[in-house]
């Protein structure tokens, strides 16, 4: 195999969506996952991978450079190695908690993971970003490459910093990075402290959804095979250096996928729950893609009206993944089997 990709984060939502995606589409790619497993962490999202020939495993944190560098020597060989860095602490309401947890692995770990890609001659390290570095929009208006970055939450916050130290690596050291920033998204094997499949599991059990404030904050919802596809395209063609917006062309308000998934479920609006605002919360975010179309050739393929159902009858069919999760079941596994954190 000529190619291997180290991926970090690759058993949280979109990781494992990236690199069931890469199983399909490059399957002569050797794939390296890096992943602390912390509790959004689920080596279940990458069941049918497990002793594939071309994949491996490795449990660890990239905070840590001796972890760091297990992963590297599990990837070594290879003619073209690249990375592609999804592991952060992602969810903005535990930021709000606490946001050291974010420093650490959003800022600290993503300085490691360059040191250690530089120093192996890693060829295109792709660093997942997001939106909300751009802080929040009022009515109108996109977010362009060019937005000055204003973020608002811990969680934006630790992210803007680790594009920042993206941006060093490549202006001072010459090193070959690319930046994307995505909105929200949506799909398969999504933790559900998140919005959708939140509402999704609450009123599949007749639980009230907790809508925050007034509900009229706008989201740009990006199917998460999209968004897979788009990082691959930016990894294979992006230009050294450059930052790649990607975006669903997909606006919704809050409460208005709420009464959509009641819809489809069947559920009565009287499961809506408006509760206390999120502090600092982002009214809107929305994104200008052009330039991904532009340069690439990425749009995005899919839009609510086909993937909404799609995502919704995956947590349906997926009963048991879900009870799992929420009762944190996965979690006794893992200590017994890791030790994790
Ligand atoms: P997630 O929380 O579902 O998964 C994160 C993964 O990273 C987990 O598997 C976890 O175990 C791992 N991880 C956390 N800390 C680690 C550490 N110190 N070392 C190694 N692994 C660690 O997150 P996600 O929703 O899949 O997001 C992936 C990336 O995409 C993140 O960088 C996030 O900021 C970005 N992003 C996500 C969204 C979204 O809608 N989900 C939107 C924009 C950007
Ligand atoms: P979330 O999925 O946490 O993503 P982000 O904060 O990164 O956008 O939240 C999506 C939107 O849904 C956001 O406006 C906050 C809102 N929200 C609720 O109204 N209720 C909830 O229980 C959650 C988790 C989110």
């Amino acid at each position: 195999m000529t190619t291997t990709v180290l991926v970090t984060g690759g058993a949280g939502f979109i990781g494992s969506n990236f690199v069931h995606m890469l199983a399909e589409l490059r399957p002569d790619w050797r794939v390296v996952n890096l992943d602390a497993l912390t509790y959004a962490g689920n080596l279940e999202n990458l069941k049918g991978l497990d002793g594939r020939k071309g994949y491996a495993f490795v449990h660890g944190d990239i905070t840590k450079p001796e972890d760091v560098e297990r992963a590297f020597t599990s990837a070594s060989g290879a003619k073209n190695l690249f990375v592609v860095h999804f592991a952060a602490e992602s969810h903005v309401d535990r930021s709000i908690l606490g946001g050291l947890p974010f420093v650490n692995t959003n800022v600290v770990g993503t300085q490691v993971l360059l040191d250690a890609s530089r120093r192996h001659g890693v060829a295109r390290f792709v660093h997942v970003s997001t939106d909300e570095v751009y802080g929040s929009l009022g009515a109108t208006g996109l977010f362009r490459e060019d937005t000055p970055l204003a973020p608002n939450s811990p969680y934006s916050a630790s992210k803007a910093g680790s594009d920042l130290l993206v941006r060093a690596a490549h202006h001072t050291h010459g090193f070959a990075t690319l930046i994307t920033r995505c909105s929200n998204n949506y799909g398969p094997y999504q933790f559900p402290e998140k919005f959708l499949p939140l509402m999704i599991a609450n009123a599949s059990e007749d639980k009230p959804i907790p809508v925050y404030g007034d509900g009229l904050y706008v989201r740009d919802w990006l199917y998460v095979r999209d968004h897979c596809e788009a990082i691959l395209a930016v990894l294979e063609k992006g230009k050294l250096g450059e930052v790649y917006n990607i975006g669903g062309n997909n606006e919704v308000a809050n409460i208005d996928l709420v009464k959509a998934v009641l819809k489809a479920l069947g559920k009565p609006e009287s499961l809506i729950t408006y509760v206390k605002d999120r502090p600092g919360h982002d009214r809107r975010y929305a994104i200008d893609a052009s330039k991904i179309k532009a340069e690439i050739g990425w749009a995005p393929r899919f839009t609510f009206r086909d993937a909404l159902p799609l995502t919704i009858r995956w947590y349906q069919e997926q009963k048991d993944w879900l009870a799992r999760v929420r009762s944190g079941a996965y979690r006794e596994y893992y200590a017994t089997q890791y030790g994790a954190r």
